[in-house]
């Protein structure tokens, strides 16, 4: 697991040290243990393909030789993604690369996520990862701290602006969380079956080290129907819920085949930020080590391919990863920059009770 620490122990902005999302994939065909369950036998499903991290997720993961399912809300967008992604990688000698399939589904409607899951379930018998990379991208600015002596105090923080999806859900709420376990809730069966003992099914859910921002939120509001908008804790509060989703799914589900991790992908230079930067229109007071702690989109992709083949992941679930390994739980006094997962991102009795509102709220079977 700790391949990666090397690379990882200084900090010198894009490209540095750190490993991109192809170096993993290289690696893992060296020194991973894939000849019972080769990369190149899997199906992936990916959210969220058309830009930033999962465009590279997907090139990487392209490169195995897998077969892979990207959904996407915007057909040209998607082809011209795909387009890139083929031409950019090399033919290999005895490697054969499967098309790329592409699934219409608009997050920002829970009847387009049930249809694209069905579309998926139509297209393919075998589901061997599932990642759910897409969140929402559009930026406003919040002159809201984080807490009182945030680094990110006066500088602005980027969240979207308050509106609803088509189903009334906040839209960090809608986008971020529901609209990624309706989708997750109709694939489980077929991931289950897809599972093996040599190579159990993934699940990966992209979070952020922001889900430390905002504990409480989520249990009491997390939908924003009783408290004034705030952005920030409306994404991080999206955020937690996903890593609570990948915890419930992997203790309930690790013995029935399937795994399930969340990801904290860095900081990167993904359209996400880049947008946030021409918010700001003043000169932005980036928090100490904000410029090497940045990472390339390559980078910035390489922990959710790390969590969807690497071999030594195999028996482990209900985890947090960064950085190509284990986070660590977090000090309370951290800054934004620093990384870790807080202490109450994982709790039980949360996790339980919020799979149980969730199912409700969508209207599908807490039991499968
Ligand atoms: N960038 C960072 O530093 C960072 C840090 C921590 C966590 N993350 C997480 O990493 C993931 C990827 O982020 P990114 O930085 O790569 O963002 P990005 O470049 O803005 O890409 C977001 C992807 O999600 C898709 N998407 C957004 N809203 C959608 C909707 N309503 N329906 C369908 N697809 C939708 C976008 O599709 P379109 O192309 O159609 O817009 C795009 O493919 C997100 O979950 C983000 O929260 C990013």
């Amino acid at each position: 697991m700790d391949r990666y620490a090397a690379a990882h122990a200084s900090r010198n902005g894009p490209g540095d040290a750190r490993p991109s999302a192809l170096q993993i994939v290289q690696d893992e065909y060296q020194h991973g243990n894939n000849h019972a369950a080769p990369l190149s036998k899997l199906t992936i499903v990916m959210t969220g393909a058309t830009s930033g991290i999962g465009y590279e997720t997907a090139r990487a993961l392209y490169s195995t030789g897998a077969k892979l399912f990207l959904t996407a809300r915007d057909a040209a967008k998607s082809r011209r993604a795909i387009d890139r992604i083929v031409s950019s990688i090399p033919p290999v000698e005895g490697m054969r690369y499967q098309d790329i399939e592409v699934v219409h589904m608009d997050m920002d409607s829970l009847s387009s996520v049930r249809q694209a899951a069905g579309e998926v379930l139509g297209r393919t018998e075998t589901i061997n990862v599932l990642i759910n990379n897409a969140g929402e991208d559009r930026l406003c600015y919040t002159q809201t701290a984080l807490s009182p002596d945030d680094d990110f105090a006066n500088t602005g923080i980027a969240g979207i602006p308050f509106g609803h999806t088509k189903d009334g859900l906040e839209r960090n709420w809608g986008i971020n969380y529901v609209a990624p376990f309706l989708l997750t809730h109709h694939l489980l069966p077929r991931l289950e079956a897809s599972g093996s003992p040599s190579r159990r099914s993934r699940i990966v859910n992209l979070s952020t080290t922001g889900h430390r921002l905002f504990p409480t939120h989520l249990e009491e509001d997390p939908n924003f129907e009783k408290t004034p908008y705030e952005p920030m804790s409306a994404y991080a509060t999206s955020k937690l819920a996903v890593i609570y989703h990948a915890n419930y799914l992997d203790r309930h589900f690790s013995g029935r085949g399937i795994r399930a991790v969340s990801v904290h992908p860095g900081t990167i230079q993904t359209p996400m930020l880049d947008r946030y930067d021409a918010l700001n229109s003043k000169p932005v007071d980036l928090p100490p080590g904000y410029a090497k702690e940045l990472k390339s989109t390559e980078q910035g992709a390489a922990t959710t391919v790390f969590a969807a083949i690497e071999s030594c992941l195999e028996d482990k679930g209900g985890i947090y990863l960064e950085n190509c390994t284990y986070g660590k739980e977090a000090a309370e006094d951290l800054g934004p920059m620093d990384g870790g997962y807080a202490a109450f991102a994982f709790d039980e009795e949360v996790e339980e009770g919020l799979w149980k509102d969730t199912c409700r709220l969508l209207g599908v079977p807490e039991s499968l």
